[in-house]
Protein backbone atom coordinates (compact mmCIF):
# COMPACT_ATOMS: atom_id res chain seq x y z
CA UNK A 1 0.00 0.00 0.00
CA UNK A 2 1.22 3.52 -0.92
CA UNK A 3 2.31 5.49 2.58
CA UNK A 4 -0.32 8.85 2.09
CA UNK A 5 -0.34 10.83 5.30
CA UNK A 6 -3.50 12.76 3.94
CA UNK A 7 -5.61 9.84 3.55
CA UNK A 8 -9.03 9.90 5.30
CA UNK A 9 -9.75 5.82 5.09
CA UNK A 10 -11.66 4.71 7.87
CA UNK A 11 -12.69 8.20 8.66
CA UNK A 12 -16.18 9.61 9.22
CA UNK A 13 -16.84 12.93 8.32
CA UNK A 14 -19.78 15.29 8.26
CA UNK A 15 -19.87 18.02 6.46
CA UNK A 16 -22.70 20.80 6.80
CA UNK A 17 -22.94 23.28 3.50
CA UNK A 18 -22.69 20.32 1.37
CA UNK A 19 -25.44 20.71 -1.02
CA UNK A 20 -23.19 23.66 -2.63
CA UNK A 21 -19.90 25.59 -3.04
CA UNK A 22 -17.01 25.03 -0.89
CA UNK A 23 -19.01 22.31 1.45
CA UNK A 24 -20.22 20.61 -1.75
CA UNK A 25 -16.55 19.67 -3.19
CA UNK A 26 -15.19 19.02 0.36
CA UNK A 27 -17.43 16.65 0.51
CA UNK A 28 -16.81 15.22 -2.88
CA UNK A 29 -12.83 15.68 -2.14
CA UNK A 30 -13.31 13.68 1.77
CA UNK A 31 -14.95 11.10 -0.37
CA UNK A 32 -12.24 10.73 -2.74
CA UNK A 33 -9.52 10.28 -0.07
CA UNK A 34 -11.06 7.31 1.27
CA UNK A 35 -13.53 8.76 4.16
CA UNK A 36 -17.18 7.35 4.41
CA UNK A 37 -19.60 10.98 4.20
CA UNK A 38 -22.31 11.84 6.01
CA UNK A 39 -23.28 15.50 3.97
CA UNK A 40 -26.20 18.04 5.45
CA UNK A 41 -27.77 21.15 3.67
CA UNK A 42 -30.64 22.50 3.47
CA UNK A 43 -31.63 22.44 -0.77
CA UNK A 44 -32.60 18.27 -0.95
CA UNK A 45 -31.88 18.70 -4.83
CA UNK A 46 -28.79 20.11 -4.69
CA UNK A 47 -27.69 17.97 -2.13
CA UNK A 48 -28.74 14.86 -3.45
CA UNK A 49 -26.89 16.13 -6.49
CA UNK A 50 -23.31 16.25 -4.05
CA UNK A 51 -24.34 12.51 -2.82
CA UNK A 52 -24.54 10.85 -6.21
CA UNK A 53 -20.93 12.49 -6.92
CA UNK A 54 -19.43 11.01 -3.87
CA UNK A 55 -16.64 8.42 -4.62
CA UNK A 56 -17.89 5.04 -3.49
CA UNK A 57 -14.92 2.44 -3.47
CA UNK A 58 -14.48 -0.21 -0.75
CA UNK A 59 -17.03 0.43 2.67
CA UNK A 60 -17.83 3.55 2.05
CA UNK A 61 -21.25 4.07 3.08
CA UNK A 62 -22.40 7.52 2.91
CA UNK A 63 -25.59 9.51 4.42
CA UNK A 64 -27.11 12.42 3.25
CA UNK A 65 -29.07 14.12 5.97
CA UNK A 66 -31.44 17.98 5.12
CA UNK A 67 -31.04 19.85 7.61
CA UNK A 68 -32.21 23.93 7.66
CA UNK A 69 -29.96 24.33 10.98
CA UNK A 70 -32.04 27.65 12.12
CA UNK A 71 -34.34 24.81 13.04
CA UNK A 72 -33.27 23.45 15.99
CA UNK A 73 -35.73 20.38 15.32
CA UNK A 74 -33.74 19.94 12.37
CA UNK A 75 -30.39 20.23 13.75
CA UNK A 76 -30.82 17.99 16.38
CA UNK A 77 -32.60 15.49 13.38
CA UNK A 78 -29.21 15.55 11.82
CA UNK A 79 -27.26 14.60 15.16
CA UNK A 80 -29.41 11.89 15.92
CA UNK A 81 -29.01 10.33 12.80
CA UNK A 82 -24.93 9.94 13.35
CA UNK A 83 -23.07 7.68 15.39
CA UNK A 84 -19.74 8.68 15.87
CA UNK A 85 -17.73 10.52 13.73
CA UNK A 86 -13.79 11.13 13.25
CA UNK A 87 -14.40 14.38 11.10
CA UNK A 88 -16.53 18.03 11.25
CA UNK A 89 -16.54 20.47 8.44
CA UNK A 90 -18.61 23.06 9.31
CA UNK A 91 -19.34 25.09 5.86
CA UNK A 92 -22.55 26.43 5.93
CA UNK A 93 -23.16 30.24 5.54
CA UNK A 94 -24.17 33.16 4.28
CA UNK A 95 -23.08 36.58 2.99
CA UNK A 96 -24.66 39.95 3.08
CA UNK A 97 -22.93 42.72 1.94
CA UNK A 98 -23.96 46.33 3.42
CA UNK A 99 -22.53 49.54 4.22
CA UNK A 100 -22.50 49.95 8.45
CA UNK A 101 -25.60 52.57 7.87
CA UNK A 102 -28.09 49.96 6.92
CA UNK A 103 -26.47 47.12 9.24
CA UNK A 104 -29.79 46.87 11.71
CA UNK A 105 -29.95 44.50 14.27
CA UNK A 106 -32.37 42.36 12.55
CA UNK A 107 -29.72 42.38 9.86
CA UNK A 108 -26.89 41.54 12.43
CA UNK A 109 -28.99 38.59 14.05
CA UNK A 110 -30.12 36.68 10.52
CA UNK A 111 -26.09 36.59 9.83
CA UNK A 112 -25.19 35.29 13.15
CA UNK A 113 -27.94 33.14 13.47
CA UNK A 114 -26.43 30.89 10.29
CA UNK A 115 -22.88 31.61 10.48
CA UNK A 116 -22.36 31.69 13.89
CA UNK A 117 -25.38 30.48 16.55
CA UNK A 118 -26.18 27.63 14.31
CA UNK A 119 -22.90 26.51 13.72
CA UNK A 120 -21.67 26.59 17.49
CA UNK A 121 -24.65 25.01 18.77
CA UNK A 122 -24.48 22.24 16.44
CA UNK A 123 -20.29 21.90 17.54
CA UNK A 124 -21.67 22.04 21.25
CA UNK A 125 -24.53 19.52 20.75
CA UNK A 126 -21.87 16.82 19.19
CA UNK A 127 -19.55 17.06 21.72
CA UNK A 128 -21.88 17.54 24.38
CA UNK A 129 -23.24 14.04 23.04
CA UNK A 130 -19.83 12.73 22.88
CA UNK A 131 -20.33 12.38 19.08
CA UNK A 132 -16.51 13.25 18.52
CA UNK A 133 -14.03 10.71 18.30
CA UNK A 134 -11.59 10.97 20.63
CA UNK A 135 -8.89 11.94 18.79
CA UNK A 136 -11.00 13.81 15.82
CA UNK A 137 -10.48 16.81 13.74
CA UNK A 138 -13.00 20.04 13.77
CA UNK A 139 -12.59 22.36 10.90
CA UNK A 140 -14.67 25.72 10.60
CA UNK A 141 -15.10 27.65 7.56
CA UNK A 142 -14.19 30.94 8.47
CA UNK A 143 -13.06 34.35 6.10
CA UNK A 144 -10.36 36.50 5.79
CA UNK A 145 -12.95 38.90 5.64
CA UNK A 146 -12.70 38.24 9.74
CA UNK A 147 -9.03 40.55 9.46
CA UNK A 148 -9.94 42.95 6.22
CA UNK A 149 -11.89 45.72 6.24
CA UNK A 150 -13.05 45.61 2.94
CA UNK A 151 -16.34 48.10 2.08
CA UNK A 152 -19.65 47.06 3.42
CA UNK A 153 -18.43 43.45 4.49
CA UNK A 154 -18.29 44.05 8.25
CA UNK A 155 -21.83 42.06 9.33
CA UNK A 156 -20.13 39.07 7.54
CA UNK A 157 -16.69 39.81 8.92
CA UNK A 158 -17.77 39.90 12.64
CA UNK A 159 -19.46 36.64 12.26
CA UNK A 160 -16.51 34.67 11.00
CA UNK A 161 -14.16 36.63 13.36
CA UNK A 162 -16.66 35.40 16.52
CA UNK A 163 -15.66 31.87 15.05
CA UNK A 164 -12.27 32.17 15.17
CA UNK A 165 -12.15 33.39 18.73
CA UNK A 166 -14.51 30.77 19.98
CA UNK A 167 -12.48 27.66 17.72
CA UNK A 168 -8.89 28.92 19.97
CA UNK A 169 -11.23 28.67 23.22
CA UNK A 170 -12.47 25.07 21.98
CA UNK A 171 -9.07 23.96 20.63
CA UNK A 172 -7.49 24.58 24.61
CA UNK A 173 -11.09 22.38 26.30
CA UNK A 174 -11.03 19.67 23.71
CA UNK A 175 -7.30 18.96 23.92
CA UNK A 176 -7.80 16.84 26.84
CA UNK A 177 -9.53 14.60 24.04
CA UNK A 178 -6.92 15.02 21.74
CA UNK A 179 -10.07 16.47 19.44
CA UNK A 180 -8.19 19.21 17.33
CA UNK A 181 -10.39 22.15 15.74
CA UNK A 182 -9.08 25.03 13.68
CA UNK A 183 -10.74 26.97 11.12
CA UNK A 184 -9.64 27.64 7.78
CA UNK A 185 -9.85 31.18 6.38
CA UNK A 186 -10.33 31.14 2.46
CA UNK A 187 -9.96 34.74 0.26
CA UNK A 188 -13.27 35.47 -2.49
CA UNK A 189 -13.63 31.68 -4.09
CA UNK A 190 -16.08 31.02 -7.43
CA UNK A 191 -18.91 29.98 -5.45
CA UNK A 192 -22.70 30.76 -5.67
CA UNK A 193 -21.86 32.76 -2.24
CA UNK A 194 -20.13 35.55 -4.30
CA UNK A 195 -22.07 35.65 -7.58
CA UNK A 196 -24.11 38.96 -7.97
CA UNK A 197 -26.19 40.34 -10.90
CA UNK A 198 -24.94 44.14 -9.50
CA UNK A 199 -20.77 42.87 -10.26
CA UNK A 200 -19.55 43.25 -13.43
CA UNK A 201 -16.96 41.12 -14.97
CA UNK A 202 -14.90 43.77 -15.62
CA UNK A 203 -14.75 44.86 -11.52
CA UNK A 204 -14.22 41.00 -10.59
CA UNK A 205 -10.84 41.20 -12.86
CA UNK A 206 -10.17 44.40 -11.32
CA UNK A 207 -10.43 42.77 -8.09
CA UNK A 208 -8.49 39.65 -8.83
CA UNK A 209 -5.29 42.16 -9.19
CA UNK A 210 -5.19 42.66 -5.57
CA UNK A 211 -4.32 38.81 -5.32
CA UNK A 212 -0.64 38.28 -5.78
CA UNK A 213 -1.67 35.06 -7.39
CA UNK A 214 -3.84 37.18 -9.72
CA UNK A 215 -7.02 35.22 -9.33
CA UNK A 216 -10.02 34.17 -6.92
CA UNK A 217 -9.56 30.17 -5.73
CA UNK A 218 -11.39 27.49 -6.75
CA UNK A 219 -13.68 25.47 -3.92
CA UNK A 220 -10.77 22.59 -4.36
CA UNK A 221 -8.19 25.05 -3.38
CA UNK A 222 -10.29 25.22 0.18
CA UNK A 223 -11.24 21.21 0.39
CA UNK A 224 -7.36 20.41 0.09
CA UNK A 225 -6.52 23.02 3.09
CA UNK A 226 -9.30 21.04 4.74
CA UNK A 227 -8.35 17.44 3.68
CA UNK A 228 -4.83 18.37 5.19
CA UNK A 229 -6.31 19.63 8.63
CA UNK A 230 -9.30 16.09 8.81
CA UNK A 231 -6.31 13.92 8.32
CA UNK A 232 -3.09 12.59 10.26
CA UNK A 233 -0.66 14.69 8.72
CA UNK A 234 -1.66 17.16 11.20
CA UNK A 235 -1.88 16.07 14.16
CA UNK A 236 -0.29 18.27 16.08
CA UNK A 237 -2.21 21.35 14.80
CA UNK A 238 -5.16 22.65 16.56
CA UNK A 239 -6.40 26.26 17.60
CA UNK A 240 -4.87 27.67 14.09
CA UNK A 241 -6.16 29.63 11.30
CA UNK A 242 -5.06 28.43 8.11
CA UNK A 243 -4.96 31.39 5.48
CA UNK A 244 -6.16 30.19 2.00
CA UNK A 245 -6.29 33.25 -0.31
CA UNK A 246 -3.54 33.66 -2.98
CA UNK A 247 -1.65 35.83 -1.06
CA UNK A 248 -4.14 38.27 -1.07
CA UNK A 249 -3.57 38.98 2.79
CA UNK A 250 -0.03 39.75 2.40
CA UNK A 251 -1.28 43.57 1.63
N1 LIG B 1 -17.12 31.82 -1.54
C1 LIG B 1 -16.27 32.60 -0.88
O1 LIG B 1 -15.67 33.53 -1.45
C2 LIG B 1 -16.00 32.36 0.57
C3 LIG B 1 -14.87 32.96 1.12
C4 LIG B 1 -14.59 32.77 2.47
C5 LIG B 1 -15.40 31.97 3.23
N2 LIG B 1 -16.50 31.39 2.67
C6 LIG B 1 -17.34 30.58 3.55
O2 LIG B 1 -17.43 29.27 3.03
C7 LIG B 1 -18.65 28.67 3.43
C8 LIG B 1 -19.35 28.09 2.21
O3 LIG B 1 -19.63 29.15 1.33
P1 LIG B 1 -19.80 28.94 -0.25
O4 LIG B 1 -19.01 30.00 -0.88
O5 LIG B 1 -19.58 27.54 -0.61
O6 LIG B 1 -21.34 29.36 -0.38
P2 LIG B 1 -22.60 28.63 -1.05
O7 LIG B 1 -22.19 28.02 -2.34
O8 LIG B 1 -23.66 29.67 -1.06
O9 LIG B 1 -22.97 27.47 -0.02
C9 LIG B 1 -23.47 27.78 1.25
C10 LIG B 1 -23.94 26.50 1.89
O10 LIG B 1 -24.45 26.80 3.20
C11 LIG B 1 -25.71 26.20 3.35
N3 LIG B 1 -26.57 26.93 4.28
C12 LIG B 1 -26.82 28.26 4.34
N4 LIG B 1 -27.70 28.51 5.33
C13 LIG B 1 -28.00 27.33 5.91
C14 LIG B 1 -28.85 26.94 6.96
N5 LIG B 1 -29.61 27.80 7.64
N6 LIG B 1 -28.92 25.64 7.28
C15 LIG B 1 -28.19 24.71 6.61
N7 LIG B 1 -27.37 25.02 5.60
C16 LIG B 1 -27.28 26.31 5.25
C17 LIG B 1 -26.29 26.24 1.95
O11 LIG B 1 -27.38 25.35 1.86
P3 LIG B 1 -28.46 25.49 0.63
O12 LIG B 1 -27.79 24.91 -0.56
O13 LIG B 1 -29.59 24.71 1.05
O14 LIG B 1 -28.75 26.95 0.46
C18 LIG B 1 -25.08 25.84 1.14
O15 LIG B 1 -24.89 24.45 1.17
C19 LIG B 1 -19.46 29.77 4.12
O16 LIG B 1 -19.33 29.64 5.52
C20 LIG B 1 -18.79 31.04 3.64
O17 LIG B 1 -18.93 32.10 4.56
C21 LIG B 1 -16.81 31.55 1.36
Amino acid sequence: MTFNPFSLEGKKILVTGASSGIGQETAISCSRMGAEMIISGRNAERLNQTFSNLVRSGQQNHVQVTADLLIQTELENLVSQLEKIDGLVLCAGIANTKPFQFCTPEKFKQIFETNFFSTIELLRILYKKKKITDGGSIVIISSVSANRSDFGNGMYGATKAALNSMMRYCANEFAIKKIRINTVMPGMVWTPLIKSDIITSEQYQEDMKKYPLKRYGQPEDVANGVIYLLSDASTWVTGTTLIIDGGLSLG
